[in-house]
């Protein structure tokens, strides 16, 4: 037997011819042996995909050419763990290779663009890129010492391809077997550092990870003991041992050419040979490969004594199919949300809405994508925000973060994309620029808003007519509702989408909800809702930026509208009014900021007949203002604005006065320069000319400028900045002017500002007894908390006065509640 073992091996060294690689795969080797890279398992996904690709092509060559699928009509891979042989064994019964093949395939690189990636992978240390340049294979070398690849393609032998990476490789015609009937079998001599590899366990956890949606059938090969109770003839046990418990370990994988049990002839005539089992499975559903062996099993009759044997079977590692792409019609909800919870892995809460569709034209593919029920927390965090959709090419994971398939503010959508239009060869770069994805995602991006659209109600599904009745409103207020709760999750998404995605501006705006005057702010409200209570010849949506709505509804623009009945909507987000801005208008209606200048309500006649008269009257105070106020730009009449005597507004073209805030605080922290050119900003006022302080001051002006009337006017504008909700810029010269006003007001003197005291006239009480007895206490407590001699007496008093005063306090206010 020996004998016979080395003169097989003699013979095969013999015809083995040896090969060179092309120098850049040398030189792609090399990097791999050498490369610190430490995602090692990165070959494995490489491997299966490699593996898919092959099964695939087989299955379109067989339309055409049925001789070459009959060959081995069962599509799948096996993978196969063997601890005392160290290697791995990843077959697939996939199109084969020939001689050329193996010898282009497995030899040379003839891609454009070679050099670059090569030096891109040198430089970076990273071969993520490996994959999608499509040298996976190469990546075999990364936990292997040895690749052993046996392939049998219809058109040709078996060959048998080994390298050890280094310059060349070997090449033979196998004529020794064990045979595949199609297919290749890859042999990979782990690496003392790779062993993790033998271990079932992770193999079938990056099977998950990586390949759960590969189109065909992954199998691994898993032993587990049973206790059967078994015949005691002696051939019974025989055939056990043989074919159970040992199918692999008596044939490593150093030598190959030893024919393996399971390949030979007679492999019919074994029950439980390693290759029956997989037809059984595979020809019956995925889902139970292991109860059907397992009834096999135990369906012996006889029955005398009991022993603990291994078992082997195939275990299926990719459970869940490619459900996107079962035909919709026959999916059901409950399909969806199953498969939502595999994608989205930690989630154990149903999706909330869900869009799958194939999208035909220009490129073809076909999408299902997930609303969760909550904002995913990442996408608070702008660094880390990505998107959550994987992009399958032919079902292989080429990405699951790609943020070209969905704009950062749709980061919160789960699925998948799957399309078989673009390319798997290059690089995740330069898929980046191609223009199929942008068109995908135009696609997706419309799917995705389409759905937020009749979650709002603002579209009605499709053959959803427009119902009327009472009925009809009960179900839109549930809609409502519903959408509500949406809106706490993701209306910041979707404000941030204003800002962002100016190609769907419009449908976006139709989805934003905000606090409102309607309803004293208890309702949300739509830009929609708000056209619906336009008052007549209204042509604006007034707006105002703030903190809170509730504070909004006492703002002096908002309560002087809301007089006038129009509704103001109250944004209380900092982005609410540079969203607003950039956003303009919606449908024919202007988008107006009540919280600066510019916006006119309409007047009637007897107000337009008023007009120039107001403005000739007041122009000695207008002139007058906008020389004695600082830092304002323009001084105009408002009659609305009552009770108020004035308010002040940002420019036109500037900032309100919430948005100054919000920039002034970014200022503070991120750019002095910024806070400068703030302090230059100018405002606009605008004066009540029926309001009697503006009309006396007017009046003032008639008789000569002087410094009371200035401090007058001064301090009526200041008043109005802060109630206008501008800071001060100078608190202290506010302050005095007030205490000025103050003082007129109590008919005190000006410019005073100290009296003398008759402090001598003050009775004091004798201090009380028992505070004494108190006061011999603190010292000791103090000296024990303080060991110093510096601890004077007078210290120890005040001390205690200032322990007694809290506990006093503490007690009147017990005694209050
Ligand atoms: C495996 O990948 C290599 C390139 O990495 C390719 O040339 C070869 O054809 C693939 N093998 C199969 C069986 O698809
Ligand atoms: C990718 O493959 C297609 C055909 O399969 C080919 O036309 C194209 O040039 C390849 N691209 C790269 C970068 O190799
Ligand atoms: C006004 O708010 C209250 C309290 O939230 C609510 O119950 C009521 O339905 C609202 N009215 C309208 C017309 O929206
Ligand atoms: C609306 O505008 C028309 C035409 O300008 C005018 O006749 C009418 O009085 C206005 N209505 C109100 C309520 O201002």
């Amino acid at each position: 037997m020996r004998a016979l073992l080395v003169a097989l091996l003699a013979t095969a060294t013999v015809r083995a011819e040896t090969h060179m690689f092309q120098t850049e795969v040398s030189r792609l080797l090399d990097i791999i042996i050498n490369s610190l890279y430490s995602q090692k398992e990165v070959f494995l996904r490489e491997a299966i995909s490699n593996a898919s690709d092959a099964l695939d092509k087989i299955r379109f060559i067989g339309v055409q050419d049925s001789r070459q699928l009959d060959l081995e009509p069962e599509l799948c891979m096996r993978i196969t763990t063997d601890k005392e042989a160290e290697t791995l064994t990843i077959e697939d019964t996939g199109v084969g290779m020939s001689h050329a093949d193996l010898v282009n395939n497995l030899g040379t690189i003839a891609r454009s663009g070679t050099t670059q990636f090569l030096e891109a992978i040198a430089r970076s240390s990273s071969l993520n890129l490996i994959g999608q340049f499509g040298v996976g294979f190469y990546s075999y070398f990364l936990v292997a010492a040895e690749v052993t690849v046996i392939s049998k393609h219809a058109d040709d032998a078996q060959h048998v391809w080994r390298s050890s990476a280094g310059a060349s490789f070997t090449l033979e015609r196998d004529d020794v077997g064990p045979f595949l009937k199609r297919g290749t079998r890859v042999i990979l001599k782990l690496k003392k550092e790779a062993k993790e590899f033998l271990e079932p366990k992770r193999i079938r956890e990056l099977v998950t990870k990586y390949s759960e949606f590969i189109n065909f059938p992954i199998f691994l090969h898993v032993s587990h003991e049973v206790e059967k109770e078994i015949d005691e003839t002696p051939i019974e046990e025989d055939l056990v041992s043989n074919d159970d418990t040992t199918p692999r370990n008596d044939t490593p994988s150093s030598e190959d050419t030893t024919p393996k049990d399971e390949a030979t002839p007679s492999e019919d005539t074994t029950p439980k040979d390693d290759t029956t089992p997989i037809d059984d499975i595979t020809q019956k559903d995925d889902t139970t490969p292991k109860d059907e062996k397992d009834g096999a099993v135990e369906e012996k009759p006889v029955a005398k004594k009991k022993v603990k044997e291994t078992v082997w079977e195939w275990e299926q590692l990719n459970a869940h199919k490619a459900l996107w792409l079962r035909p919709i019609e026959e999916l059901k909800h409950d399909d969806y949300r199953q498969f939502y919870r595999v994608l989205a892995k930690d989630s154990f809460e149903d999706p909330l809405a869900w869009v799958h569709f194939r999208a035909e034209g220009e490129v073809e593919f076909t999408a299902l994508l997930y609303i969760p029920k909550r904002m995913p927390r990442q996408f608070d965090d702008e660094t880390h925000a990505k998107t959550n959709v994987r992009l399958y090419v032919r079902r292989v994971l080429i990405g699951d973060d790609f943020r070209e398939l969905l704009p950062r503010y749709l980061g919160f959508v789960q699925g998948v994309v799957d399309s078989d239009d673009l390319p798997i060869n290059v690089s995740r770069e330069s898929l980046q620029q191609l223009r199929a994805l942008k068109t995908v995602k135009k696609k997706l991006v419309r799917k995705v808003l389409e759905k937020l659209e009749r979650l709002a109600g603002v579209k009605a599904a499709e053959g959803e007519k427009a119902e009327e009745g009472a009925e009809a409103a009960e179900k839109r207020a549930t809609r409502r509702k519903r959408y509500e709760d949406i809106w706490k999750e993701y209306g910041k998404a979707i404000k941030l989408g204003v800002v962002d995605d100016a190609s769907n501006r419009d449908k976006l705006a139709a989805l934003l909800l905000y606090r409102s005057t309607f309803n004293d702010t208890q309702t949300l409200v739509s830009f929609a809702d708000y056209k619906s209570r336009l008052q007549p010849n209204q042509t604006d949506i007034f707006y105002l930026g703030g903190d809170a709505a509730k504070d909004m509804l006492t703002a002096p623009m908002v309560r002087s509208l809301a007089r006038l009945g129009y509704e103001v909507l109250l944004m209380d987000e900092p982005i609410d009014e540079y969203a607003t801005q950039i956003l303009g208008k919606f449908n024919d209606l202007k988008l107006t900021n009540i919280g600066k200048a510019g916006f006119k309500l309409p007047q009637n006649e007897q107000e337009k007949a008023d007009e120039p008269r107001l403005a000739k009257l007041y122009q000695p105070l207008v002139d007058y203002l906008r020389r004695v106020l600082p830092d304002v730009a323009k001084v105009t009449l408002n009659a609305h604005i009552a009770p108020e005597p004035l308010i002040v507004l940002g420019a036109e073209m500037g900032y309100s006065a919430h948005l100054e805030k919000i920039a002034r605080a970014q200022a503070v922290t991120h750019n002095a320069d910024q806070l400068n050119t703030l302090n230059l900003v100018k405002r606009n006022v605008q004066l009540n000319p029926f309001h009697p302080f503006v009309k006396e001051l007017l009046d003032r002006l008639t008789g000569g400028e002087n410094a009371e009337t200035e401090r007058v006017a001064l301090s009526l504008y200041e008043t109005g900045l802060v109630n206008s909700g501008y800071a001060l810029r100078e608190p202290a010269k506010f302050a005095a002017r007030v205490y000025r006003l103050l003082g007129q007001a109590l008919g005190l003197p000006a410019d005073v500002d100290h009296v003398e005291l008759d402090l001598a006239s003050v009775q004091l009480e004798e201090p009380a007894k028992e505070p004494v007895a108190d006061e011999e206490a603190a010292p000791e407590s103090f000296d024990e908390l303080v060991d110093s001699p510096a601890a004077t007496d007078p210290v120890s008093v005040d001390q205690t006065a200032a322990d007694a005063q809290p506990a006093d306090g503490v007690e009147q206010l017990s005694g209050e509640l």
